[in-house]
């Protein structure tokens, strides 16, 4: 465990952001950074830019910025860097996407034109919707980790960055269980050597990061970083990794909501939840097993918060379904509705209907920031393996094998500031309240 008040290196010199997957939420991310830093802007929905963190009692009046209570790298220090299957520029990407208006894009189209994608590492086998020209040729898969770690060299070189975070944004890889050569990193070794089809993509970029000492974090429902294989080799790199699945959306809600219900021991005899979404993420995610990935993510959230066993009579036996169809006039403009049948006195029944018209991109875009920058911090004060401070962010949250994920928002935000806290040797916020009162 990391000590009290812990030393962290300062940041210095210029961080680079590298993004496996510049789709929607890549080129939102990157365009809303641009934006952000050229015209002063607030960084909407971004803890690390606008949150805040209480330190000591009430009465000592002492909330800070949490970016001025830890060294965190500046907007102006990030570069990025990234790989697609599309050979697109980002400008191009952004305007395709539709997820920004076009003024808002023509205005930083210079900067947007200079990040053009690296070729990528793609096979079919893992994302069956997609096709692109602008892959890497090479067959074997231990070469191909080689090909990224060498494209991570010359973009370090070239940009004269000091420091690189990895967030895995691309396409919702096919439903992979962890399997043998998942169990080692000597049999993930041999298993890349002889190509072996339970690697996917996502998984040699992983090894590739992990291998050079570069953060990750995931932000698709993919297994990759989640085996005994990365994990082994995080530690042995002391590399901090988390994942996974952006927490955005529908499940965004679901985590805000259920944590209420519980506290209130109101019952819950269904849930039933359905989305509409046009975008490439719909497109792909219209394939049955990218689509069960997510649903793995999607579905297990409300049972971690309910914890039926522990609450049987409001708990049990609750009905939870959850509905993903491709829909391509809603373009990233996602709606999900939810139905909760719930239950209070006497078991009398209630419903709660939300319709949530949400932008898929824009929720996630400030989440990529928070992510590069808390693992940059997390790297700089030798911070390593799975952060689970970090759960906030995340649908399925990585965590330790004996333990069930904390899925509660609310929980996980308090675990992240208390994370912060106890970096910065400050006391952690219990919320007894009673020394007031003595
Ligand atoms: N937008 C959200 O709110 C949200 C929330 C949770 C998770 N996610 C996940 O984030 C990911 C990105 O979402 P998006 O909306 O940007 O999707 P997108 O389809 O617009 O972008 C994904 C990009 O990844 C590229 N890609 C696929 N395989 C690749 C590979 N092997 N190497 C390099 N590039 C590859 C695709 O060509 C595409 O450009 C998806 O997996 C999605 O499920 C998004």
């Amino acid at each position: 465990m990391i000590k009290k008040g812990t030393k962290i290196v300062t940041p210095k010199g210029k961080l680079g952001i590298l993004l496996p997957g510049m789709g929607a939420v890549a080129s939102t991310f990157i365009a809303g950074v641009e934006a952000i830093r050229t015209k002063n802007l607030p960084a909407i929905g971004s803890l690390t830019q606008m949150g805040t963190v209480r330190l000591g009692k009430r009465t000592e009046k002492r909330t800070l910025l949490i970016k001025d209570f830890v060294s965190l790298a500046s907007l102006e220090d990030i570069v990025f860097g990234g790989w697609d299957i599309h050979g697109e520029s980002c400008y191009e990407t952004a305007i395709r996407s539709g997820v920004l208006n076009s003024k808002h894009v023509e205005d930083l189209r210079p900067q947007l034109e200079a990040i053009k994608p690296w070729k990528a590492v793609f096979n079919r086998r893992y994302v069956k919707r997609l096709t692109g020209q602008h892959v890497k040729r090479t067959r074997n898969k231990r070469l191909l980790a080689l090909e990224v770690m060498k494209d991570i060299e010359e973009f370090k070189k070239t940009q004269r960055l000091s420091r690189l975070v990895m967030i895995w944004c691309g396409s919702t890889e096919t439903f992979l269980q962890p399997s043998e050569v998942h169990s080692t990193l000597a049999k993930f070794e041999a298993g890349l050597e002889r190509n072996d089809p339970q690697i996917s993509s996502s998984m040699i970029y992983t090894y590739a990061a992990l291998s050079m000492g570069i953060p990750y974090a995931n932000g698709a429902p993919n297994l990759s970083a989640d085996i005994p294989a990365m994990l082994e080799l995080a530690r042995k790199k002391k590399v901090p990794i988390c994942g996974k699945d952006f927490k955005t959306g529908q499940t965004l809600l679901k985590t805000i909501i259920a944590p209420g219900l519980k506290a209130r021991l109101i019952g819950l005899s269904g849930w039933y939840s359905t989305n509409i979404l046009g975008n490439r993420d719909g497109e792909v995610l219209d394939e049955p097993q990218s689509l069960k990935s997510k649903e793995e993510t999607k579905l297990s959230v409300l049972d971690q918060i309910l914890q039926p066993e522990m609450y049987p009579d409001l708990y049990r036996n609750y009905h939870h379904q959850v509905h993903i169809n491709y829909y391509p006039p809603r373009g990233d403009n996602k709606e999900g509705w939810d139905n909760i049948d719930i239950f209070g006195w006497l078991g009398y029944p209630m419903q709660i209907k939300v319709n949530f018209l949400c932008r898929d991109s824009i929720l996630a875009a400030p989440l990529c920031l928070d992510l590069a920058l808390f693992l940059d911090l997390a790297k700089r004060a030798k911070m390593h393996g799975v952060q689970e401070w970090l759960s906030f962010y995340f649908k399925s949250p990585q965590c330790a094998q004996e333990l069930y994920p904390e899925n509660d928002i609310f929980i996980q935000l308090t675990k992240l500031k208390n994370t912060l806290r106890h970096l910065k040797g400050e006391k952690m916020i219990t919320h007894l309240g009673m020394e007031y009162y003595a």
